[in-house]
């Protein structure tokens, strides 16, 4: 937001000096009061602008949700033609079986700090969208298209990363953990066929 320390937003002879109270206002001549809230109204303008910002970029960042396919994976249900919108991005009770990797099930990524991205930061988002690395290191199964997304501009990551942190946290009380092939997997999946002549 923009500071209201320039000395033109000063009464003269208070450049330098702190802002008075709100109160002081009243006692102050005709010109310094002008300036006094000339200043306020840029500092509102200010705070307009970036909220506006803001707002703009959780469009841009809802907008990248949908065209990347987000919900296509991550929503209850989706998997299995039910999409359930009120569970948007709330994780996914039916997987994916990639032969000779395991079973893979995509996570909750609403902000609930249990089972969802509450306690990752945007960097720890970001990475795992373009590089394919969870915040403990482990690597992502490619059927999370990482490596399509690899080239997302910071600013789209941000606002993507963003957008992610405003949904309303859900919880996923029993949500499936991938597991290694050959373990046994503890919910539905689908079985992914390489390809065969
Ligand atoms: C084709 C299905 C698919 C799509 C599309 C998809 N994902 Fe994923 N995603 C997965 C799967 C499956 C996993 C879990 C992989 C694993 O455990 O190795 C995953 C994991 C993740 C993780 C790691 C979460 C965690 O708790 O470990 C994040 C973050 C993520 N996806 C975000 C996204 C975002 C954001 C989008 C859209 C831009 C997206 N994904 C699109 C399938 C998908």
């Amino acid at each position: 937001m923009m500071s209201c320390r320039a000395a033109w937003c000063y009464p003269a002879g208070m450049a330098g000096q702190e802002a008075r109270p709100p109160g002081g206002v009243a006692d102050m001549t005709g010109l310094a009061r002008t300036l006094v809230i000339a200043c306020l109204s840029i500092a509102g303008t200010a705070a307009a602008q970036e909220a506006a910002a803001q707002e703009a970029d959780l469009a841009r960042g809802e907008y990248l949700a949908r065209i990347m396919d987000c919900g296509g994976c991550h929503t209850r249900g989706v998997l299995v033609g039910r999409p359930d919108p009120d569970l948007y991005l709330a994780g996914s009770d039916v997987g994916f079986h990639l032969p000779g990797l395991g079973y893979f099930y995509p996570p909750n990524l609403t902000p609930d700090p249990e089972s969802g991205l509450g306690n990752w930061s945007d960097e720890d988002i970001i990475r795992a969208v373009r590089e394919g690395v969870r915040p403990d290191g482990r690597m992502l199964a490619p059927v999370m298209p990482w490596g399509s997304y690899s080239v997302l501009t910071d600013e789209d990551a941000r606002a993507l990363a963003a957008f992610l942190r405003s949904l309303p946290p859900r919880e996923f009380p029993d949500e499936p953990v991938p597991v290694a092939d050959g373990d046994e997997p503890e919910a539905p999946y689908l079985e992914i066929v390489m390809p065969q002549n």
